[in-house]
């Protein structure tokens, strides 16, 4: 198992070097892929986004401003930075999670599992995670290939290679977003009861859950979401609200009736939001399958060990005797 977690950790680190490093390399040739927003407003998708030459034609009403904010266009412009920052948001948070697991370790449950489970999840609530986190997973890996692929992967691709990742990846990209639009109002509507922050999860952030192996042993109060998934969930509400709204923009201009301005400006706020989520995500996928010991039963079960509600989430375990 070490074996296999520090050869997966050399794999991901390697590959976090090596794109930063050609990232310094390919800065040079400045794809410049949003360039063309400037002159043309956006119908149907925001096609130098997906790296295709093509030109769209403006299709506004005449009334419809077309000039876009200079401020907007500066911060499109930094493709470079965008590229990275979205790699780094995946990968570079990967490999700090991989070195952090390495010096620190993960956490063990003190008694060991009891052997005996407790119900945590319902099936609805396990399928309704499954539905947006796959779907969350699809978006993240189109998204890095869409925002990130010009500078990371077209150098090292032929024309006709590269052509069908983003054709592939744009499709996928538009599909997923319906399942996960779909995951994210019901995982919203039906967790938010349980994410209610309390006076308690300051303590729990003090001493960062009591996942630090430092010796002592801390396990702060939890009720049945601890402080770190409260503030996941929030985080994914706030920033996934605001991926959806400007994806959904975005993928229907007409509809919306999108300005070039606006336009622009949901692209900034779609990659913004995705760069947090991204990073969040990293951080919860680790958590749930690696650090807490036990911890991943209660998505694919719905059950817990009770040594690990004990340990975790132990006002909840106490409201549940
Ligand atoms: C990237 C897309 C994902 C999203 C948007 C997502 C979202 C969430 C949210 C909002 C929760 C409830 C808050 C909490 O208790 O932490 C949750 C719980 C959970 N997720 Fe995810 N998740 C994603 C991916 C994953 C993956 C890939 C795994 C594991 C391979 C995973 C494992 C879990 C587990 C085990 C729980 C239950 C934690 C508990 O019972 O305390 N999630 N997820």
């Amino acid at each position: 198992m070490n074996r296999a977690i520090r050869l997966f950790s050399f794999i991901v680190i390697s590959l976090f070097v090596s794109t930063a490093a050609m990232a310094a390399d390919v800065a040079t040739l400045q794809p410049q892929q949003w360039q063309t927003i400037q002159e043309h407003a956006i119908e149907g998708d925001i096609p130098e986004l997906r790296g295709m030459p093509t030109q769209v034609e403006l299709l506004m009403p005449a009334s419809v401003p077309e000039e876009a904010d200079e401020t907007i266009l500066g911060y499109l412009g930094a493709t470079d930075s965008i590229a990275f920052l979205v790699f780094a948001s995946l990968f570079g948070v990967i490999a700090l999670f991989i070195i952090f697991i390495m010096v620190n370790g993960i956490s063990r449950l003190d008694n060991g599992f009891s052997g005996k489970m407790i119900k945590r999840w319902s099936g609805l609530s396990i399928s309704v995670h499954w539905l947006g986190a796959i779907a969350c997973i699809l978006l993240m890996l189109t998204g890095l290939v869409l925002a990130g692929g010009r500078h990371y992967f077209e150098p090292s691709m032929n024309a006709s290679s590269w052509t069908s990742l983003v054709g592939l990846s744009s499709s996928l990209h538009e599909l997923m977003a319906f399942p996960f639009i779909l995951g994210y109002i019901l995982m919203i509507l039906m967790w938010a009861p349980k994410q209610i922050p309390a006076s308690y999860d300051l303590k729990w952030f003090a001493v960062l859950g009591g996942y630090l192996n430092t010796g002592k042993k801390h396990h702060p109060d939890a009720g049945f979401a601890n402080a770190g998934e409260k503030l996941w969930f929030w985080v994914f509400a706030l920033f996934g609200g605001l991926m959806v709204i400007s994806g959904l923009t975005m993928m229907f201009p007409e509809t919306f009736v999108v300005t070039k301005n606006t336009a622009n400006l949901m692209l900034v706020m779609h990659i913004a939001s995705t760069i947090i989520i991204s990073a969040f995500s990293v951080v919860h996928i680790f958590m749930a399958t690696v650090m807490s010991e036990g911890g991943m039963s209660n998505m694919t079960s719905g059950y817990c060990d009770e040594n690990w509600a004990k340990q975790h989430h132990n006002l909840w375990f106490n409201e549940l005797k």
